[in-house]
């Protein structure tokens, strides 16, 4: 389906213009378009050259695609080639995930040679836990509450990890190969090594690496592990190989002995001797306990699909929900809004206004607090919504939000999570995302098992009132406590459509990028099934974000600088009241899409702005 009524010639040359204007050689993720074509009306009429697959891993870094190919090459299914992606992502995105971080599966069963019952939908929740220490009041009252990084650097930012439990897990449960074939790719790139990319190296060299250890000198001795690992004055530079063989160690251990190595061994001793050098005492059963969760999948309908998407203590889920079901619910107006359009973009961002309201209001761990899932995505309340949506100007702040019963930093340290899409020749799919929170989390890395520690617990509302560090405000439901998960926006979903009475996965998609997760994946989403644009073009559209609070509207420079009629994109929004901003999507969208034109292969892309590259065949 295409929508657009007119030719936008214009709008296609405005975007051939910004795109040739993009330096080559600019780190991938500021040059960030990366759009070769403009998205016009005639997307869905040319001929695809897009490259299909049987089957493909769409991961941000080639050689964690290449593991999960390699395990689709063995004859491995989509969960097999998730996890080895996976641990190989601990490895050569170090900064983004990773065993000490955490994480959500979305897996689809559609076959497998030792489980009945399917076709099957699992959420698999591995996200980490607050430890026993972290009371709600435990950044609020001395020494934490005179510390203002207490949250983001350090021991005392780290919640217990549940990568190895959830990857073990998925592969014993619906995976098929053994657990060192899995491991192998991993095993090896620690070893062998793998040269430094320009995202790695951006992230090295910037402010969150760079600039940090600048701005605060007396932490380099503090960090020094982390240094002699990931900041040694070599591994800065494109092109220089870092090898881990200390992560190497973890890994091997973890491939002989299984999670037990990780929660209940070695591995957990030296976590815990970590965390108290630096001030924390974890408790050994912390770690005992952690056990990933299978939830069941939220579920909404959008345009004959069925949209699977993550539950709570992900947001992502319902903001995504409530958004789709707006379009919906004024689905013959928002179908006349021009590709591109300020119109279109206006309608995004004050469904985003109302759905992002909401998730700082209601959302947080339903293990701990009630979360209102039914009353927020109600068709009623969706169509109120819809409803109060006023399309000559944006409105203020306190009138976003369901009405049920019942300045932010701007320093975003925005890669500390990855994405990856899998599928099979086999009907089955993974959307999996992962993360270690901020970039290179804690920066607390694990002696002698050199893998850096996650710095979760700022995803909490670990101070109320006070934005974290993506700028999100949240209230007290997401206090922490100790064994409760903190709020996350990761958003792996997976869409099925309904092809001649039998349902196939049509869309595996999720993102990086905090808050950004949720808008990134919302728009390739749109993309791909309204406006019917290939897996790799749809990953590499600009795109918007806007979470409610700040009052700010990102759009990147292609769409911001679109002619549209009265103006640009950008000059029209700023005229209904928006505060615009140009900037970066600060997000990295990975999606695998079935053929439209061969229903039997996939489309992927992985996003340009992070540099990865799909693997299939
Ligand atoms: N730490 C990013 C998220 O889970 O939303």
């Amino acid at each position: 389906m295409h929508l657009n009524k007119r030719p936008l010639a214009a709008l296609a040359a405005a975007f051939v213009i910004a795109a040739s204007g993009c330096s080559s050689t600019a780190p991938a993720r500021s040059a960030s378009r990366g759009v070769t074509s403009p998205p016009t009306a005639s997307v869905s009429q040319r001929p695809s050259i897009e490259p299909t697959y049987r089957h493909v891993v769409a991961a941000d870094h080639e050689l964690a695609s290449k593991a999960g190919l390699e395990m689709l090459e063995r004859g491995g299914n989509a969960v097999d080639a998730a996890v080895a992606s996976s641990f190989a992502l601990s490895v050569v995105r170090p900064y983004s995930c990773g065993i000490g971080g955490g994480g959500f599966m979305m897996i689809h069963l559609a076959k497998h040679p030792r489980l009945t019952g399917l076709p099957r939908t699992i959420a698999l929740d591995y996200r980490e836990f607050a430890p026993s220490w972290a009371t709600p009041d435990a950044f609020t009252k001395p020494p934490l509450r005179d510390d203002p990084l207490a949250s983001t650097e350090g021991a005392h930012a780290v919640a217990i990890p549940g990568t190895v439990a959830g990857l073990l897990y998925a592969l014993e449960n619906y995976g098929t190969l053994p657990r060192d074939v899995v491991l192998a790719p991993a095993i090896r790139l620690a070893e062998e090594g793998f040269p430094i990319d320009a995202d790695h190296a951006r992230v090295v060299n910037g402010k969150n690496v760079k600039g940090f250890f600048e701005r605060h000198p007396a932490y380099r001795a503090r960090f020094a592990e982390f240094r002699r690992i990931y900041d040694d004055g070599n591994t800065n530079r494109v092109g220089a190989i870092l090898k881990q063989p200390d992560q190497a160690k973890a890994l091997r251990l973890i491939a002989k002995d299984g999670a037990s190595a990780f929660y209940n061994g070695p591995i957990t001793d030296a976590i815990r001797a970590t965390l108290k050098a630096d001030g924390v005492a974890v408790t050994a059963s912390d770690f005992i306990n952690y056990a990933p969760k299978e939830l069941a999948p939220l579920e909404t309908r959008f345009r004959s699909r069925r949209v699977l998407t993550f539950p709570p203590p992900s947001s992502g889920g319902i903001v995504i929900s409530q958004v789709l079901g707006m379009i919906e619910a004024r689905k013959s107006e928002y179908d006349r809004f021009e590709y591109a359009s300020a119109d279109a973009t206006h309608y995004l961002t004050e469904a985003l206004g109302h759905a992002f309201a909401d998730r700082s209001r209601h959302l947080a761990d339903p293990a701990f607090v009630p979360v209102p899932v039914l009353a927020l995505t109600s068709a009623t309340n969706i169509r109120d919504l819809a409803g109060r949506i006023d399309m000559t100007r944006t409105q203020p702040a306190e009138s976003y939000g369901s009405r049920l019963t019942s300045a932010g930093a701007q320093e975003l340290r925005d890669a500390g999570t990855s994405h990856l899409s899998a599928v099979d020749s086999f009907g089955n799919a993974v959307a999996c995302t992962e993360t270690i929170n901020l970039e290179f989390g804690s920066m607390l890395v694990v002696k002698g098992y050199g893998f850096v520690l996650n710095n979760q617990m700022d995803d909490f509302t670990t101070r109320p009132g006070q934005a974290n560090a993506f700028g999100l405000r949240q209230d007290e439901r997401n206090l922490p406590a100790p064994g409760k998960q903190p709020l996350s926006s990761m958003s792996p979903t997976i869409v099925l459509l309904d092809d001649q009475g039998k349902e196939e996965v049509e869309l595996v998609v999720g993102a990086s990028g905090g808050p950004r997760i949720i808008t990134g994946t919302l728009q390739v989403m749109l993309d791909s099934i309204i406006h019917d644009i290939p897996a790799s073009r749809a990953v590499a559209q600009p795109r918007i974000h806007h979470q409610w609070m700040p009052r700010t509207l990102t759009i990147e420079a292609d769409l911001a600088g679109a002619p549209d009629v009265g103006g640009t994109v950008a000059s029209i929004l700023g005229k209904r009241g928006h505060d615009v901003k140009v900037g970066s999507s600060e997000c990295a969208v990975q999606a695998v899409r079935r053929s439209p034109r061969d229903r039997n292969r996939f489309e992927a892309g992985s996003d340009p702005r992070k540099g990865g590259k799909p693997a299939g065949q």
